[in-house]
């Protein structure tokens, strides 16, 4: 038997894994010990520090709910949601770029027609959404499946107020991939910072803002679902978004626009907002055949 000791645990523990019957199982295993170890290494923890780590990852398991996902915002935090999303996502030039989904999307959101009011009366700056589908060689994506949604004037969603479902729906783009709906100016707002996360958060010294964005996630035959968000430039977040989501091409500048500008079928009493965004899918790629030895 070999002396397990501080120079020998590592290649002990990676013999262990030699009878893996999955091959990815096995590599994915590999990995996480050789850079597990080296982390601890690094940082030679104390005893009170590794059960400080211990007692943490506890707490956001224990935080964990069917509405609220802790380990998915410990992700989000620590810039591996994003860096999981990109590497998925090496899309082609020109196909719109994604971001992370977050954790307020509802499945089969209310379907909508086209140019629907989806605030339900919510109150806030009227926004009026427009935007295209298109595929990257500029076809446009009639029937494209979006669906939207986004915080209110005060950074909450109705996810979190309990509320019925507003600002979201599911609209399907025209024959020429054109969408448009009515909601309201979205606003920045704090991820939910109650729990573990938002414990190392303020221990890190951070701030838990997200800069005001609308969600899309939008879906075509042939093509990759697109999900990402559209954020207001000029927001004070835009540069230190508390999940890492902002991308340059994803910024833009809402136009202010009188009423009497507003397109037939709707009148207001003043001014209103649009938010203008052509979004461009990549086509599907071939599946990779998944290993039946599965993982
Ligand atoms: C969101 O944009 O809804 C979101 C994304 C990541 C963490 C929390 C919220
Ligand atoms: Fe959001």
């Amino acid at each position: 038997m070999s002396e397990v000791d501080e120079t020998t645990i590592t290649q002990t523990v990676l013999d262990r894994l030699t009878d893996c019957p999955s091959p990815r199982l096995r590599e994915v295993s590999e990995a996480l010990v050789r850079h597990l170890h080296a982390f601890v290494r690094e940082v030679e923890p104390t005893m009170d520090e590794w059960m400080t780590a211990i007692e943490f990852l506890t707490r956001t398991g224990q935080i964990c709910s069917s509405s609220r996902q802790e380990f998915i915002l410990l992700s989000d935090t620590l810039g591996v949601s994003m860096l999981v999303d990109a590497i998925n996502h090496r899309f082609p030039r020109g196909a719109t770029e994604t971001t992370v989904l977050g954790p307020f999307y509802v499945q089969g959101p209310p379907e909508v027609a086209l140019g629907a009011d989806i605030s339900g009366g919510v109150a806030g700056e009227p926004l009026l959404v427009e935007g295209t589908v298109r595929s990257t060689a500029g076809t446009p994506l009639g029937g494209a499946v979006v669906d939207t949604w986004h915080s209110d004037q005060d950074g909450y969603y109705d996810v979190q107020l309990g509320d019925e479902l507003t600002l979201r729906a599911r609209l399907r783009a025209g024959e020429d991939g054109r969408f448009w709906f009515w909601s309201i100016v979205p606003a920045s707002y704090p991820i939910p910072n109650d729990g573990p996360v938002g414990q190392m958060l303020r221990a890190q010294g951070r701030h838990p803002y997200r800069p005001a964005h609308v969600h899309f996630k939008i879906s075509a035959p042939g093509h990759e679902e697109l999900s990402t968000h559209v954020f207001v430039a000029g927001d004070q977040y835009l540069d230190s978004d508390a999940v890492f989501g902002v991308k340059q091409s994803l910024i833009h500048e809402l136009d202010r626009l009188p009423a009497a500008e507003a397109p037939p079928g709707r009148t207001l009493d003043g001014p209103f907002a649009r938010m203008r965004y052509d979004f461009v899918l990549a086509p599907a790629r071939v599946k990779e055949a998944v290993s039946s030895a599965g993982t």
